[in-house]
């Protein structure tokens, strides 16, 4: 390249480089461009300093600023987090639900909670909405084995039924046939009164044959009527819900074989304020007593 070739045209000198005769001139870029990189660059090294810029082996150059997105993430979460918690120990002073449906933020942070709580903890057994399967009874509707107050709620989620806890729900329907307390001619006697006890049809005779047995062993529990015992944990034997099943072979097997379900005890694994939480939700499901 020792000749400088230069455009007659416009006097700019070439590039040299010449495409079927159409050369290309040398102009100098133009100024604002020019400019406008500069300060890219001087903002980019100045970013580079102050800022996490580059990837190293075993992390990256933090920056003079010591910025972190995620440690701000934490620290808005943790605050969030503080201010629930805050919310939340009100809880532990509430007695009634009355007290905190009338406290807005309150319920909804409880129902929020207790929703999730459900979620992680109940809805293996009880079913996502808390509908329940045989032998895990359905906490939607109004029907309560041990009773649908808010305590009475409570105190079934803290200490359980059955549970491995020295306050637990204690009662059991025993085995009437394995046992040897009752003899099969009177289990099957008693199937017909159970079904008729809910208005099912049954066999009228065995249903008579039946009413007194159910008089001396049955009534203890679950009343004369067959209305249950709440406080015993006796179901309701006349309504149509049933915790195990109402067909004839499942009530034959209640009274065969006896039945003792067992709802783990809460206390030690969640804390007061999340066990408070569960029973506003669970209360709120189906018609809370
Ligand atoms: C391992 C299975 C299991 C898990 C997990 C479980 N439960 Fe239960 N739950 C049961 C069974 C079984 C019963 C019925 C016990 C009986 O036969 O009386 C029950 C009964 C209840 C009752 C009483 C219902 C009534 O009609 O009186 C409530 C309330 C309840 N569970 C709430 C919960 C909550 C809240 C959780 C989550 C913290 C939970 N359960 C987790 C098995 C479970
Ligand atoms: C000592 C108290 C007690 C006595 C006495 C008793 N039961 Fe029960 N019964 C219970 C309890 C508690 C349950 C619930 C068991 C459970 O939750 O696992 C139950 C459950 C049942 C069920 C199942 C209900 C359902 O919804 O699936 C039937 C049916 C029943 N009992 C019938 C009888 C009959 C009939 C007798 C008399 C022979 C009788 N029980 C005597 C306590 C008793």
């Amino acid at each position: 390249m020792a000749d400088k070739e230069v455009d007659e045209h416009t006097g700019v000198e070439t590039t040299g480089h010449e495409w079927d005769g159409i050369k290309e001139l040398d102009n100098p870029l133009p100024r604002w461009w020019l400019y406008t990189w500069y300060i890219c660059i001087a903002i980019s090294v100045v970013y580079m300093v102050l800022m996490p810029a580059w990837p190293g082996i075993t992390g990256y150059t933090k920056g003079l600023r010591n910025h972190s997105e995620r440690a701000n993430v934490a620290a808005a979460m943790a605050e969030l987090e503080a201010g629930r918690d805050e919310t939340l120990k009100r809880l532990l002073s509430v007695s009634s639900v009355g007290d905190i449906e009338n406290d807005s933020e309150l319920l909804q942070l409880s129902m929020a909670a207790g929703a999730s709580l459900f979620g992680d903890n109940c809805a293996t057994c009880h079913g996502s909405g808390g509908q329940g399967f045989a032998g895990y009874p359905n906490l939607n509707d109004d029907d309560w084995i041990w009773g649908g107050s808010f305590a009475a709620i409570q105190q079934t989620i803290r200490y359980g039924i059955r549970a491995d806890d020295p306050e637990t729900r204690l009662n059991l329907m025993q085995a009437y046939g394995r046992d040897g307390i009752l003899q099969r001619e009177e289990i099957i006697d008693l199937v017909e009164y159970v079904t008729s006890l809910s208005g099912g049809e049954a066999d009228a005779e065995a249903v008579t044959r039946a009413a007194p047995i159910f008089a001396q062993t049955c009534v203890s529990c679950h009343g004369t009527d067959g209305k249950g015992d709440q406080a015993q944990g006796a179901p309701d034997l006349t309504d149509v819900i049933w915790l195990y099943g109402g067909d004839r072979q499942t009530i034959h097997e209640t009274l065969k074989n006896g039945r003792e379900g067992v709802m783990p005890a809460w206390n030690e694994r969640l804390t007061e304020e999340q066990i408070v939480a569960l029973a506003v939700y669970v209360h709120s499901l189906g018609g809370g007593e």
